[in-house]
C-alpha cells in the first residue's frame, strides 16, 4: 500500500479471492515464457546497441519485419512467400485497428460487424462515432445472404470488421467458399475487409481456412495479427498485413511519423525471441495446453449439463459459446453463478442488438484443468438451483 492509503492495479483484471472466472481470456501466469524472454533481453543487451533506443522506422524496425515474414510464411494458413514489404508494426491488433479506422472510415460511415462480435470492438467503432451494423453468423461464419440483403437494401459500409478464424465469442471459423464470396460483394460494393486474426495460429488439431488475403485481388483486405495471444499481451505488439499501397497510408500517417515504429524496443525483443527459436516452441506450447484445456472443459460440460445445453468444441482459439434452453437468462443469471464461486461474459455482451440472452461465453485459457472443471462443476450447480 503507498502513502496515498490505496494501491493502483498493476493489471487489467483483478479477479476475486476464490471465484473461477470463465469470462476473461487471458493467458495463466504459467504461461508466460519467463526465462526465454530473458535470454532475448539478454541478447539485446549484448549487442551494446543504441538502436533499440531511437525512434523506430514508421513501418517497423527492419529486421523484426524481415523476421515476421519468414515466420509467416512458415505457417500453412497463411500467404505464402509473405514480403516484410507487406507488413507494419503495430502495438497489437486494437491499436492497429483503432488506427485503421482512423485512417479508412470518418464519423457517421457505416461499418458491418458480426453479430455476434468482440464485445470491445464496437466501443473502439463508436469511439470513431462509426455507423455499426450487424451482420448474422451461423457455423460457417456471415451468413452471405444477410450481408448481400443490407447491401441490396442502400447499406454502404466503408468495411466490414470481421474474425475470420476462431471467432470471438462463437470459436467458428467462416469458410472458405464464404471468404471467396465475402470478396467478391467487397469487390462489388467497394469496401474494406478488417480481418482480425489474433487467434489463426492456435488452431488445435485442424488445419485453419486460408487467409482472405490469398483471395484479394482488388486491395480490399486488411488483416491484423497479434503477439498477444501467441506470445504476452503486456508487450503491446503486433502487425498489419496487406498491399503495399494500404501498408504505406499506415507508414505515413501522422501518429506513426510524429512517434516513429510503434513499440520499437520491444519489437527488438520480440525479433530476438523469434530468432532464438522460442517462438515456434511457445505457440505448439499453447496449442497444446489449450487443446488439452478445452478437452477438459468439454468433458466437464457434457458430464454436468446433459442436454440442457448445447456448443461446438472448438478446434482452436479461446473459447466455448454455450447456448441455452430459450428462456434462460445469462445476465440475470451470473451474480448468482458468481455467488457459487465461479463467473463468465453473458452472451449480450457481445451484441448492441441484445440477441443473445440465452448465451454465455467461457474460456479456457487462465486456468489449469482441474481449476477449469472445477469451475464448470460451480456453474451446473448454480444453473440448477436457477432453473428450479
Ligand atoms: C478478436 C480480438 N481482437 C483483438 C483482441 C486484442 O488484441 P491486442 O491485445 O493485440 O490488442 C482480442 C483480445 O481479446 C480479441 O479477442
Amino acid at each position: 500500500m503507498s502513502d496515498l492509503g490505496f494501491k493502483l492495479p498493476e493489471v487489467l483484471v483483478d479477479i476475486d479471492d476464490g471465484v473461477i472466472d470463465l469470462g476473461w481470456g487471458h493467458p495463466s501466469p504459467d504461461l508466460h515464457p519467463l526465462g526465454k524472454m530473458q535470454h532475448a533481453s539478454e541478447k539485446l543487451f549484448e549487442l551494446k546497441s543504441s538502436v533499440p533506443l531511437q525512434y523506430g522506422a514508421a513501418q517497423g524496425y527492419g529486421p523484426f519485419l524481415e523476421n515476421l515474414a519468414i515466420f509467416l510464411s512458415r505457417q500453412s494458413s497463411y500467404t505464402n512467400n509473405v514480403s516484410p514489404l507487406n507488413l507494419f508494426l503495430t502495438a497489437g491488433a486494437s491499436q492497429g485497428i483503432d488506427l485503421a479506422c482512423t485512417l479508412f472510415a470518418k464519423a457517421g460511415d457505416v461499418v458491418f460487424v458480426e453479430e455476434p462480435t468482440y464485445f470491445v470492438i464496437e466501443k473502439i467503432l463508436q469511439d470513431h462515432h462509426l455507423n455499426i451494423s450487424g451482420i448474422s453468423i451461423d457455423s460457417n461464419g456471415i451468413i452471405i445472404s444477410d450481408l448481400r440483403e443490407k447491401l441490396e437494401s442502400g447499406l454502404r459500409p466503408k468495411f466490414i470488421y470481421t474474425i475470420p478464424t476462431f471467432q470471438n465469442p462463437t470459436g467458428i471459423s467462416l469458410s472458405t467458399e464464404r471468404r471467396k464470396q465475402l470478396l467478391s460483394l467487397a469487390e462489388e460494393y467497394d469496401f474494406y475487409i478488417f480481418a482480425d486474426e489474433v487467434y489463426q495460429l492456435l488452431s488445435f488439431d485442424i488445419e485453419p481456412p486460408s487467409s482472405l488475403l490469398n483471395f484479394d485481388n482488388s486491395n480490399r483486405v486488411i488483416e491484423f495479427g497479434s503477439f498477444s495471444k501467441i506470445l504476452a499481451p503486456g508487450l503491446r505488439t503486433g502487425w498489419i498485413q496487406a498491399s503495399q499501397e494500404i501498408i504505406s497510408r499506415f507508414t505515413d500517417a501522422a501518429l506513426t511519423f510524429s512517434g516513429g515504429g510503434f513499440n520499437h524496443y520491444t519489437s527488438v525483443l520480440i525479433n530476438n525471441f523469434i530468432e532464438l527459436g522460442y517462438l515456434d516452441e511457445n505457440i505448439d506450447c499453447l496449442k497444446q495446453i489449450y487443446s488439452e484445456r478445452a478437452e477438459r472443459v468439454s468433458n466437464s460440460l457434457l458430464k454436468n449439463f446433459n442436454d440442457d445445453i448445447s456448443f461446438t468444441h472448438p478446434q482452436g482459439g479461446f473459447y466455448f459459446w454455450l447456448q441455452f434452453p430459450e428462456a434462460f437468462d445469462a445476465e440475470k443469471f451470473l451474480p448468482l453463478a458468481e455467488e457459487h464461486g465461479v463467473s463468465f461474459r453473458p452472451g449480450n455482451a457481445f451484441s448492441a442488438s441484445a440477441f443473445f440472452n440465452n448465451y454465455l461465453r467461457l474460456t479456457y485459457t487462465l486456468y489449469d484443468s482441474n481449476s477449469l472443471a472445477d469451475g464448470v462443476t460451480r456453474l451446473a450447480k448454480a444453473y440448477k438451483e436457477y432453473s428450479s
